[in-house]
């Protein structure tokens, strides 16, 4: 849970990052339709969400720095309605939404034209994020015009139009100890969930069933929804890296790809877990889990402060090449074939990503051009993986392995915390979990 003026510690922090005589506007996400009269799952922008709390659509955060530095947070949102709440549900209501969310004025959304044109009028600076929200990017073009029309009514439209997100994204990227506690949480419960459809496996079983096992443990839990779509893949199923028809019966003899995380308020957890169908892994896939496993420990060293994503990957990318050529996977020269980047041709994604209110969370990989150092507060995944397609040129044994490994990083002052520790993850841990 995140307190309420965690949300307003959070926009004054924002509001201090401002140029003066600046106005910010930040639009709540909009509903989707899925089909007829049927909306798909409301999910609050994550900008909108971090600075506000504010969980309904049809909103708008402003934040002002006026001239002489006054600061003032403005939120517009609907009016509670009677008959549209019997119907659609509760509404927060502009009166309410001031004192429960700590701004400084709300109004309904039927004054925003009006009241954004006297909140943007003769600043000089207009923060706003553009491409998101096309209805809204309009709106916003349509009152520049409008002041930049009619200087003799006193009108005068900002000079100077920022990129809001790179200052929020910035801010994200570090995590707070109430955001931390939270994606504990995400993590404790989709371990669990990975754990429980271990235990559901077996030859016969469906990949939709453990998916399904995964998104009971969510709901029953707090978490409704998933982060992501759940990716359960059995067999060959695993080297489609983004599959989710999730359609196939489990085989014995196969292993089980699944790259699952539920979403707790907000914050995702985001967990792959490769293991046996029936529960031993063969002599082969022995070989390619042990390989991913030993590149996530090499990736691991390099997670912590002063560390970077591209020093972990060149780590894990050493072991694999190694490895792949002990397998008689690659052949040559270690150096060249690190140069050349073989292993690509059996790990065709990045490492690993910024986490949080996003799965592929917000926050830049470089400073300056160069690789981005770890520090404290970030929170990250390390997902290695070896993909052997089974049409793949590799030994016939090895055809239809694809293993990924991932898990969650906190980066403390000494190194990192597993966030994701408690789903099992050698081959004994697994072997002896689906044992019973
Ligand atoms: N589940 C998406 C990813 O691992 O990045
Ligand atoms: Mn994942
Ligand atoms: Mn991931």
């Amino acid at each position: 849970m995140i307190e309420t003026k965690e949300f307003l510690q959070r926009r004054t922090r924002l509001l201090s990052q401002l140029d003066k005589n600046a106005v910010a506007v930040i639009p709540a996400a909009v509903e989707l339709t899925r089909s007829r009269d049927t909306e798909f799952p409301f999910r609050q922008d994550s900008d909108f969400y971090y600075l506000t709390g504010f969980n309904e659509p049809d909103a708008v955060l402003v934040l002002c720095k006026d001239r002489d530095e006054q600061l003032s947070s403005h939120l517009f949102c609907r009016n509670k309605d009677k008959v549209a709440e019997i119907w659609h549900g509760r509404r927060v209501g502009f009166e309410q939404a001031k004192a429960q969310y700590l701004f400084d004025h709300s109004y309904p959304l039927s004054e925003l034209d009006e009241q954004l044109q006297s909140l943007v009028n003769t600043k000089r600076v207009l923060y706003y994020g553009q491409g998101t929200y096309g209805d809204f990017d309009n709106k916003i073009w349509s009152l520049l015009s409008t002041l930049r029309g009619a200087p003799k009514k006193g009108y005068r439209a900002p000079e100077i139009i920022k990129d809001i997100r790179p200052l929020v994204h910035e801010m994200r990227l570090f995590k707070s100890e109430a955001e931390i506690a939270l994606m504990r949480k995400a993590a404790k419960i989709s371990c669990e969930a990975h754990k429980r459809a271990m235990r559901f496996a077996k030859a016969g079983a469906t990949e939709y069933q453990l998916e399904a096992e995964l998104h009971h443990h969510y709901a029953m839990n707090g978490a409704r929804h998933p982060a992501y779509g759940t990716i359960v893949g059995s067999g060959n199923n695993a080297n489609i890296l983004h599959y989710t028809e999730n359609g196939d019966e489990l085989k014995a003899g196969d292993l089980v790809l699944i790259d699952s995380g539920c979403e707790l308020q907000g914050y995702a957890a985001d967990i792959t877990r490769t293991f046996p169908v029936s529960g031993r892994f063969s002599e082969a896939q022995k070989q390619v889990y042990e390989l991913v496993l030993k590149a996530q420990q090499a990736a691991f060293e390099h997670v912590k402060p002063g560390g970077t994503l591209v020093k972990a990957n060149q780590a894990a990318m050493k072991v694999m090449t190694q490895g792949l050529i002990q397998l008689g996977i690659l052949a040559g020269d270690l150096d060249t074939l690190m140069e050349n980047q073989a292993c690509k041709a059996f790990y065709m994604h990045g490492l690993g990503h910024w986490l949080g209110l996003d799965v592929h969370d917000v926050g830049e990989y470089k400073l300056d051009e160069a690789d981005r150092p770890f520090e404290p507060g970030m929170v990250l995944t390390i997902e290695p993986g070896l993909y052997f397609d089974e049409d793949a040129e590799v030994p016939e044994k090895f055809k239809g392995i694809g293993i990924r490994i991932e898990d969650d990083l906190l980066v403390t002052e000494s190194g990192f915390e597993n966030l994701t520790v408690d789903a099992p993850k050698t081959i004994a841990d697994i072997e002896a979990l689906m044992q019973h």
